[in-house]
């Protein structure tokens, strides 16, 4: 089933991670997110959790407006890739989404051409890629621009034009992942562009249609800022997700938009 967000405000991807420590814990933080989206009105919301606990949270999954996605998966249907999933298993165990390419498994050896394979092989098992690029740091002479038309243009290269508006492009630069401080509105604004541009550029006007996301050091204090003057259509979060306070104060800040 994919997920209409097109009617949504904005989509909340909540990244827990490794997060939390057992499925008991989980449950918890899965239902205090569902009681704050209660009251963030057109907002949905994509549970990221270690993908032990996907299949049990779905089914205690009492809003609409909740998917689930796997932060990691492999691109072979099956095969002997010990400790791996596939898009086909995911999907099985309720996951609407993949989290692919995230700063945190590209560290972990992950290329754009993975990146890739796994954009392609999501889409043919029926998942919404959720394509993580991003810079590792930033200097003054605009060569992440570069950087990111590269992740954009490799990663990408396997999806076929009309495919290309189900995913969701995460802009999340790497230098403000577990940071102190996000990237500001202002500048998320000229990446969104440039995203837009590159994408444009390899697929045609159609490429104006693709939804990018911001993730980096989200919290409630800066969550609608970002959603109101950057350019994005949702957040990629990470720590803020992972404490039941804090995903609540987040929601309900949203909520007020
Ligand atoms: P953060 O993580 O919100 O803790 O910075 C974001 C992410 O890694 O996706």
């Amino acid at each position: 089933m994919w997920i209409l967000i097109d009617a949504m405000k904005c989509i909340i991807v909540a990244n827990w991670k490794m997060h939390p420590a057992t499925y008991k814990e989980a449950v918890r933080l899965f239902g205090t997110s569902q009681d704050a989206l209660g009251k963030a009105k057109d907002v949905s919301l994509v549970v990221a959790p270690p993908s032990l606990y996907l299949r049990q949270l779905k089914e205690v999954t009492r809003n609409k407006r909740v998917a689930f996605a796997v932060q990691n998966a492999h691109y072979e249907i099956v095969g002997a890739h010990t400790g791996e999933i596939s898009m086909k298993q995911a999907k099985d165990s309720g996951a609407a989404y993949v989290i692919i390419g995230h700063a945190e498994r590209r560290s972990a050896g992950e290329t754009d051409s993975d990146v890739s394979k796994k954009t392609a092989a999501a889409l043919a098992a029926g998942i919404i890629p959720i394509v993580c690029v991003g810079e590792r740091s930033r200097g003054v002479g605009g060569e992440y621009f570069d950087a990111v038309r590269e992740q954009l243009r490799t990663g990408l290269r396997d999806v076929a034009s009309k495919a290309m508006s189900r995913l969701l492009i995460a802009y999340e630069p790497v230098w403000a992942i577990g940071a102190t401080c996000s990237m500001s509105p202002r500048d998320m604004q000229e990446m969104a562009i440039f995203i837009h541009k590159t994408i444009v550029d390899m697929i045609g006007e159609g490429g104006m249609t693709v939804k990018i996301l911001y993730g980096g050091s989200i919290e409630a204090e800066n969550a609608r800022a970002m959603l109101e003057d950057g350019g994005v259509q949702g957040l990629l979060v990470g720590r803020a997700s992972e404490h039941g306070h804090e995903i609540m104060h987040l929601l309900g800040e949203i909520g007020q938009m």
